[in-house]
Parts: C-alpha cells; sequence; structure tokens
C-alpha cells in the first residue's frame, strides 16, 4: 500500500522543525473595553541545529516586543499568506542543543479568528460582556504566536486576568486578585490553547467533573449531564486506560459557539444546543471525552491526518454509548442486553453513513478530493476540508478491522496498546499502520485483505458495512409509507402516534430517510408539497421539539419541498443557532431555494455569528 506522504505539516509557515519546545507560559490580559487581549507567551526550547531565527505563526496579531532570554532581540512580521497568517521571524543565534528562552509580547487585534467577544446585551444573563475561543484547526495564531501545528506539544503554566471567571485549558490553581492561573503538565498542542471569560459558574456533575455555563442555564446544564458523566469517564477508561489529565469539565457556552463540542483539555467546551431537557443528545460529550485519548493524547501530526483523531474518537464514542446500552438494558432486565447494545451501536453507524452520504453529496465532484481519509491540504484551509468524512470513513474503517480481525475480543487489547504507545506523541497514519501490523503480526493475511488504498486514498463513499438494522427498519418503515402516500394522497392514516415512542435517534432517521428520496428516481419533495403539509400537522413535536438534531432536520426537509412557511422559520432559526453543522446547510438550502431569501438572512444575522462561522457561510453564499 502507498503510504508515501510526507510528514512535513503544510497548513504552517513556521520552522517547527528546527526545535524541541520543551513548555510555554501564556500570559493573557482581557481588555473587554477594547475586545481585544495582551498576551505574554514565552517559550523554553532547544535548536535541534545551528539556525539564524526561529519563525511562529501569527494572524492578525500586533506584536510589541520579542526576547531571547532578558535580551530584546530584532524581529520581522512578514507579509500576510492566505489563509495562513503572517509568519514572525525572531532572529537570534540559536545553537544545538542549547536550552533557550523566547519571550514575545504581542495584541490581538479586531481580525482574530480565533476569540469571540459579545456583548453582555448578547449574554443570557445581560450582566457581563463573555469571550471565549476555538483554536482548532489552525485559529491559534491568531490568539497567540506559536508553531501552530499539532506535532508540537508542551506542557504549559496558562493564566488570564479579567474582571470575570476565567476558565482555561488546564487544572485551576489558584486567583490572585483578578488573576486566575492553571497548569497542563501534560504536553498539548496549540490547538487545544484555550480561554473563556464571563459570568460563569459551576456545579457538579460527577466526582470528577463539574459543569460550568451562565448562572440562568446552569441548573438545566446540571440535570442534562449529571446522570452520564462518570459512568462515561469509567467505562473510556476500561476501555483504554486511565483518565490522565485529572479533572474533566464541561462549559456550556452561548449560541455563538460554532461546534457542538471541542476537546479542550480539562474543560471541554460545549453547544448550548445539548440542553434539550431530554438527556439526547449526551454523546456529544462521550464523543468530546474520548478526545482526551485520541486527539488529546494521541494526535495527528497534521490536518492531513485528522481522520485519527475523529474517527478514532468516534469509534470509542460508539463503544462507550453501546456499553451504557449494554448496563441499562441489563438493569431493567431486558432480555439480550449485549445483542441491543449492538444494535444500538450499529444504528448509531447508520446515523453517520447517512452523514457521510451527505458530506460526500455536499463536496460534490469539484471538491471531491475533500471526500478522501488522507487529505493532500497544500496550503489550503483545513477550515475548508471539514466535514463527516474523518469521522464516519474514519470510524468506518477502525469498524472494519475490528471485524476483520474477528470483532471486539480480538481488537480491544490493540486500543491501549495504541494509545499508550504514541501518548505525548503526535502521529501520522503510517505510524497507525505501521502499529496495527506489528501488533496484529500473526494475522497479517487478515490485515492484507483490507483494501487499504481504497480506504485511505479513495474519493466517495468507502464499500458499504453490513448494518443491523433492527432499530432503523422502523423508521425506514414509516418513511416508505410516507413516500406511497404521496401516490396514493392518503395522508389522513398518519398521527402524531406514528412518532411518539420514537427515541430522538429513531426521528433524526425518520428524517434522514425522508430527505434521501430528493432526487432518488426523479422524486422531488417541491412536488408533493401537501405530503410535507400533512407531516408538519401529523407531527406537531417536529417543529416545536427542543432538540436541534431533529429540528434542523425537519425544516431542512421542509424547505428541500420549497414551504414558504418552512424558509421563514428556517431563516429565523438561523439567528437563534451558531452550530456551524446547522447553520451551514441550513444556509446552503435556503440559497439553493432562493439565494436572495439566504443572503439576506445571513446580512442580519452574521453579526451573531463566530469569526470562524461567518466566513465559512460567505464562501458557501458566494459571498466571499
Ligand atoms: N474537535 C472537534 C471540533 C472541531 C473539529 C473543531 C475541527 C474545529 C476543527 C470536536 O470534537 C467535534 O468533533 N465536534 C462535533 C461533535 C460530534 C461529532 C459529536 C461537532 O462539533 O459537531
Ligand atoms: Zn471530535
Amino acid at each position: 500500500m502507498n503510504t508515501s506522504f510526507s510528514s512535513k505539516d503544510p497548513s504552517t509557515l513556521s520552522n517547527y522543525t528546527k526545535f524541541d519546545v520543551t513548555d510555554g507560559a501564556l500570559d493573557m490580559d482581557i481588555d473587554f473595553d477594547a475586545k481585544v487581549v495582551h498576551g505574554r507567551i514565552t517559550y523554553q526550547l532547544v535548536a535541534r541545529e545551528d539556525t539564524k531565527s526561529i519563525v511562529l505563526d501569527t494572524s492578525h496579531l500586533k506584536i510589541r516586543r520579542a526576547a531571547v532570554g532578558e535580551v530584546e532581540v530584532d524581529y520581522k512580521l512578514h507579509d500576510r499568506k492566505e489563509p495562513l497568517g503572517s509568519a514572525l521571524e525572531i532572529f537570534y543565534d540559536f545553537k544545538q542543543t542549547a536550552r533557550t528562552t523566547v519571550t514575545i509580547d504581542y495584541t490581538t487585534t479586531d481580525k482574530c479568528t480565533a476569540l469571540q467577544f459579545l456583548d453582555k446585551e448578547v449574554t443570557d444573563g445581560k450582566k457581563a460582556p463573555y469571550l471565549f475561543s476555538q483554536c482548532q484547526a489552525i485559529h491559534a495564531r491568531s490568539m497567540v504566536p506559536c508553531f501552530d501545528t499539532p506535532s508540537v506539544k508542551s506542557t504549559y503554566v496558562l493564566s488570564a486576568t479579567s474582571p470575570y471567571k476565567v476558565l482555561m485549558s488546564g487544572r485551576f490553581i489558584e486567583k490572585k486578585g483578578d488573576k486566575y492561573f492553571f497548569e497542563q503538565p501534560v504536553p498539548i498542542p496549540s490547538y487545544l490553547l484555550t480561554v473563556a471569560s464571563g459570568d460563569i459558574v459551576g456545579a457538579p456533575i460527577g466526582p470528577r467533573s463539574t459543569v460550568y455555563s451562565e448562572p440562568v442555564g446552569i441548573k438545566a446544564a446540571q440535570w442534562e449531564f449529571e446522570a452520564d458523566m462518570e459512568h462515561f469517564l469509567e467505562i473510556a477508561e476500561k476501555l483504554v486506560f486511565e483518565y490522565e489529565w485529572g479533572t474533566y469539565d464541561a462549559l456550556v457556552l452561548p449560541a455563538s459557539f460554532p461546534y457542538g463540542g471541542m476537546e479542550n483539555p480539562n474543560i471541554t467546551f460545549l453547544t448550548p444546543t445539548l440542553i434539550c431537557k431530554d438527556r439526547s443528545n449526551v454523546s456529544v460529550v462521550a464523543h468530546e471525552l474520548a478526545h482526551s485519548w485520541s486527539g488529546n493524547l494521541v494526535t495527528s501530526k497534521n490536518w492531513e491526518h485528522f481522520w485519527l483523531n475523529e474517527g478514532w474518537t468516534v469509534y470509542l464514542e460508539r463503544r462507550i454509548i453501546e456499553a451504557i446500552t449494554y448496563a441499562d438494558a441489563k438493569r431493567k432486565g431486558k432480555a439480550n442486553p449485549e445483542q441491543f447494545a449492538a444494535q444500538m451501536r450499529s444504528f448509531l453507524a447508520i446515523i453517520g453513513w447517512n452523514d457521510l452520504e451527505n458530506s460526500v453529496k455536499a463536496f460534490g465532484p469539484e471538491l471531491s478530493q475533500y471526500t478522501r481519509l488522507v487529505l493532500e491540504l497544500g496550503s489550503a484551509d483545513p477550515d475548508d476540508s471539514f466535514s463527516s468524512v474523518p469521522y464516519e470513513k474514519g470510524s468506518s474503517l477502525l469498524v472494519h478491522i475490528e471485524e476483520v480481525l474477528g470483532g471486539k475480543k480480538v481488537f480491544d487489547p490493540f486500543i491501549p496498546h495504541y494509545f499508550k504507545k504514541y501518548r505525548y506523541k503526535s502521529v501520522d497514519t503510517k505510524d497507525f499502520l505501521d502499529t496495527l501490523y506489528e501488533f496484529f503480526a500473526d494475522k497479517k493475511d487478515k490485515l492484507d485483505k483490507i483494501d487499504w488504498d481504497t480506504w485511505l486514498y479513495g474519493e466517495g463513499m468507502p464499500p458499504k458495512p453490513k448494518f443491523d438494522t433492527t432499530l432503523a427498519d422502523e423508521c425506514f418503515k414509516l418513511a416508505n409509507e410516507w413516500k406511497a402516500a404521496t401516490k396514493s394522497g392518503d395522508y389522513d392514516k398518519f398521527s402524531p402516534k406514528d412518532v411518539e415512542s420514537f427515541e430522538a435517534n429513531q426521528s433524526v432517521v425518520l428524517l434522514d430517510t425522508l430527505s434521501s428520496f430528493e432526487n432518488q428516481n426523479d422524486f422531488h419533495w417541491a412536488d408533493h408539497a401537501k405530503a410535507l403539509e400533512a407531516m408538519d400537522k401529523a407531527y406537531p413535536i417536529y417543529s416545536d421539539t427542543q432538540n436541534a438534531e431533529i429540528k434542523s432536520r425537519f425544516y431542512m426537509l421542509q424547505v428541500t419541498g420549497k414551504s414558504k412557511k418552512y424558509c421563514k422559520l428556517l431563516g429565523e432559526w438561523l439567528g437563534e443557532v451558531g452550530r456551524m453543522k446547522f447553520v451551514r446547510p441550513g444556509y446552503a438550502i435556503l440559497n439553493e431555494v432562493d439565494h436572495d431569501l439566504a443572503v439576506e438572512y445571513f446580512t442580519k444575522w452574521e453579526n451573531t455569528y463566530h469569526p470562524i462561522c461567518r466566513a465559512l457561510v460567505k464562501k458557501d453564499l458566494g459571498l466571499s
């Protein structure tokens, strides 16, 4: 098989290969009035060879001073190269193996893509302004000069001064005056550096876990996660090994947080759309927790091998949910809990498979290179390649490997082996494959049956796995009844009862299946407006739901059918959510039906979005 990719990170302008960074000290002074951060970063490092300068990544930063040891030195901020930013070159005769300290004083600007400052009026409590960061994939450089590559990891001491509570990606040490101190003794890459500050309070959700949010939301947030948190941790520890970060906390952010979750060490960030009062979105926490091993301990070397982070994490997330399902079913005395849990795992994989199909469709032929597992990014922005592909093709590959080898019992010992071997390090696909072949040397013939080239480098959908459809069959059946009814016109037989007993995820599968009919054998929902109106009447829970996974799917299905009412409802809802998983496809579908309307809504809401989200929707709508 072909594993001849270069391991140099194409998404950094830095000369990171010339140095070993052993420790970092990041200090931030948060200025809510000017909406900037004044920062000081100090790196302890050792040059691997003699070199005349150190080159760091920056993006829209003002550099105030650079020093080596105590001595101020010359530096040059090079011209900006989109989308990677401006290289900061600091001149000094670095001698091989000599230990040096490099310090940079800087200030962020209003073009900073990692930070979002919110005025107090747009927070829930309206009492204090709010600040939060999102550094993955390459936004850390707009918050702090750094080797902005996941290949470089170091320990940190972190501190920030703010009139409001501060959370950062480390263990809390102390607060002195307005200054909060943290330490991160586990080496981490730049994309895991984090800060949040605002009117934030905490509530316990487990013996080693606290959930944080604005005061108005804290009770609801606590209820949403407290039943599962410690169970997730215990199951994950059994699957991999001991959780070594100390505490595992979560912060529920304001609506503009652009992701479902972000695995910032010690303090996972979560979208408020997870708080839906029925615990139906807790799998996102299982996912972010799983990153404590896949991604945060063992990190993909660069964004071309991002699937190693997300594919492994989805794999572990579903194993955690499978184990929880088993324990629950057993406790409730359900017959054959093991089989039921396996069916649940397969059911989640079916949802993932639908997501993958949608991503492959959305990239289309022009961007089909992004449907490969191992990417060739060149100087492209890794954000542009973001999709379900690394998640779902990646986890499908791991499940396939598990099955080819003979199932979970055979595969499971490999999990702790791989994560122990590479913890604190960064890896690429070759490291993964070498370790797999080494560990299963006696099963080489089985591994050789895997069509690696297609899995790793092929575009489009991978070979379709055999799913256990037991839990999905009911949803498929109901979807097909709707399709049949578009011919017979008999819509009276549908009623709220059809979906009353559905788990949230069954509704997801029903709606995904209904959406998948679009364009199949010339079927178009727009030709069946009556059916969609009937569905709207029969299933009012789908328009009223608090579950964003269901709401977005139902709205988008209606908009596919050109429902005027839902174009408006979707447009308005896009002003309430900031999670890109919903925002980007929402605008994309509005754009297909009515470009002007999509632009009108985007113009109305763009200032509420996180800079990363704003930039991507702009691109999606052809406005940039
Ligand atoms: N690390 C990702 C989020 C991310 C990826 C941010 C790439 C920036 C660049 C996080 O763990 C994630 O996967 N979030 C998902 C949650 C889901 C798959 C359960 C999300 O945001 O939807
Ligand atoms: Zn993830």
